[in-house]
């Protein structure tokens, strides 16, 4: 249905229900208003979520007590987020969910989309080197966003609850306002010192203090629109006037036309079966649904090898690293947007190919990076800011959300009398092929810049389900970072048997094939002493990065919801009976 006729129809919705009981039941019977699913027994004795902020949390229990499913929860913590959570949550940028509702897995993807005005060389120079900066900063580096239109589409298919039942919450947070916690307070200065004054950034946060109620009365109006007039306000209405407004002011590519155009996809996630479980996760353009089952495959592959190694040892370390070289070897090589670009799904996540890969592996000593190429015969990149929520409701619903911004307070630039920030997403796209982005992943044609194309991304929402039934529910953010994290986590849980508080705990670390042989560690557990001593007498080279990844998962045993919020953040979990 086109997003015209689905705004008549919530307009229209609004106004019925706000009628009388007598529309409220010509609602439920009305074939055209009908919303999947039919209604489903309770299965499990609570909702939960896990989420990055206490008051999307909330936001979240408010909506479950209102009678409303995970799709409805989910739904207002993105809405929430973008106004509590403004470093990543956003309806300026664009993302993925992966659900499984009523017992059937989909995937919705609202990833943001090349501009029309958008040329494979935009970002670089005469000379043909790519513009430091270009695709990061300002309204160049801005993609269509598709946050809205995906919220829409989700909540019109799934949810239970009005459409302006869900937005509510995040309108109270913008108009009233939220206080302002310290990690915001901190990461809101580090941006502005990095936007450096390119950008309107400090006109809209430089009142963002640590401790101090931040009101925003034009965000609030943006999202009271949205909730009358639905996505249509955002792509053809009031809202996208000014958006245009903005890019017109500072010479931006970003039209009219690409917002009416902007479509969100409903695709049919990876599935691959592991371990007992089936693994429900992002397909292209995301890498890393891909990524993560090949490295829960070659790890399963490779059990002899891995048996008796310790967690987190050395050699753990080194026999990771060596399946990620392979992953991030077929990554660069031949991951794009699969409407513009044949990517070769079956064939990457095939046993008999995986096989193939994992016997490369060297069990002694890291291979050359050289000579561990694109393993179908025939070689990518992000930055750092994003963030997930996972949500299951008592029918046994769930909801795997990652969306994004990119950088933290994504382009720096925010929509003039709108409070939307900006993303800058199209530094996903490979600028220039070899050429590392902001995450250090180099690309191929597959990921070249095209008008209306979306750029490669790594974001993995992800659901295991076992019998038919949840099992988890996980996700993060951290670019390149993201799938190897969650990889971790899953084999912390089901390999290792951890708790889960445990196994989101426990130190992690990152290989990607560039640079070569080195080993990423994370501030939140460094790699040091003797452990940092053994890796390197391997022949890695050991780095520290700034993040550390944010996983928000949730676990079900038996009809119990467990939910965890990664200790590296300022994420919260809700368990609503
Ligand atoms: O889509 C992607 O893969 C990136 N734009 C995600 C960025 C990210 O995760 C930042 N998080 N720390």
């Amino acid at each position: 249905m086109k997003l015209v006729d689905r705004t008549k129809i919530t307009a229209a919705v609004v106004a019925l229900a706000s009628l009388s009981a007598l529309s409220a039941s010509f609602l439920e019977i009305s074939p055209a208003f009908a919303k999947e699913p039919p209604p489903q027994p309770v299965v499990l004795n609570a909702s939960a979520v896990a989420v990055a902020d206490k008051y999307a949390a909330d936001a979240a229990e408010h909506i479950f007590r209102e009678g409303g499913n995970a799709v409805d929860a989910a739904v207002a913590i993105a809405f929430a987020l973008a106004v509590t959570y403004p470093e990543a949550g956003n309806i300026g940028g664009g993302g993925f969910m992966t659900l499984y509702v009523h017992g059937k897995p989909y995937f919705l993807d609202y990833r943001e989309r090349a501009p029309l005005a958008a040329t494979r060389t935009m970002y670089l120079d005469d000379k043909g080197n790519v513009i430091a900066g270009k695709s990061l900063y300002g309204l160049d580096a801005v993609g269509v966003p598709g946050t809205v239109e995906g919220m829409w589409e989700a909540q019109h298919r799934f949810g239970k609850l009005k459409w302006k039942q869900v937005l509510a919450p995040a309108i109270a947070y913008a108009r009233d306002g939220f206080v302002v916690d310290e990690q915001l307070a901190r990461r809101r200065e580090d941006a502005s010192k990095e936007f450096g004054g390119r950008t309107n950034f400090d006109n809209y946060f430089s009142s963002m203090k640590d401790g101090v109620t931040f009101k925003q009365p034009a965000l609030a109006a943006v999202l009271t629109r949205i909730s009358v007039d639905g996505a249509k306000d955002f792509y053809q209405g009031k809202t996208a006037d000014l958006i245009v407004a903005a890019m017109q002011a500072g010479h931006g590519p970003i039209t009219k036309r690409d917002l009416l155009e902007y479509k969100a996809v409903w695709r049919q996630p990876i599935e691959a079966k592991w371990n007992g479980y089936q693994v429900i996760t992002a397909p292209p353009p995301s890498s890393g649904g891909i990524g993560l089952v090949q490295l829960l495959k070659m790890k399963a592959i490779l059990a002899p090898q891995f048996k008796d190694v310790p967690h987190n040892s050395a050699q753990y370390v080194h026999l990771i690293a060596e399946i990620s070289k392979r992953v991030f070897a077929d990554r660069a090589q031949y991951l794009g947007d699969p409407d513009f670009y044949k990517v070769p799904v079956a064939q990457l996540i095939d046993d008999a190919y995986l096989a193939k890969r994992a016997a490369e592996v060297d069990p002694e000593k890291p291979s050359d990076t050289k000579s561990v190429q694109p393993g179908l015969g025939t070689s990518l990149p992000e930055k750092a800011e994003t963030t997930h929520f996972s949500v299951v409701d008592k029918w046994g619903n769930a909801v795997s959300n990652t969306y994004t911004i990119n950088g933290y307070f994504g382009s720096g630039v925010v929509v003039p009398d709108a409070g939307i920030v900006l993303n800058d997403e199209m530094d996903d796209f490979a600028a220039k092929p070899g050429v590392p982005n902001m995450f250090g992943v180099v690309g191929s044609d597959a990921n070249a810049i095209a008008p209306r194309k979306r750029p490669l991304s790594s974001m993995t929402p992800t659901i295991l389900t076992r019998d038919g039934k949840v099992a988890l529910v996980i996700g993060t953010p951290g670019g390149s970072r993201i799938f190897t994290s969650i990889f971790q986590v899953i084999t912390n849980i089901y390999d290792f048997k951890m708790p889960l508080k445990e196994a989101v705990a426990a130190m992690r670390f990152h290989h990607q094939l560039l640079p070569p042989n080195t080993i990423f560690w994370e501030p939140y557990k460094p790699i040091e002493g003797d452990l940092a001593k053994q890796i390197e007498a391997k022949g890695y080279v050991l780095k520290g990065q700034d993040f550390s990844g944010d996983i928000q998962a949730i676990r079900i045993d038996g009809d119990t919801p467990e939910a965890v919020a990664d200790p590296r953040g300022r994420g919260v979990t809700r368990v609503v009976q």
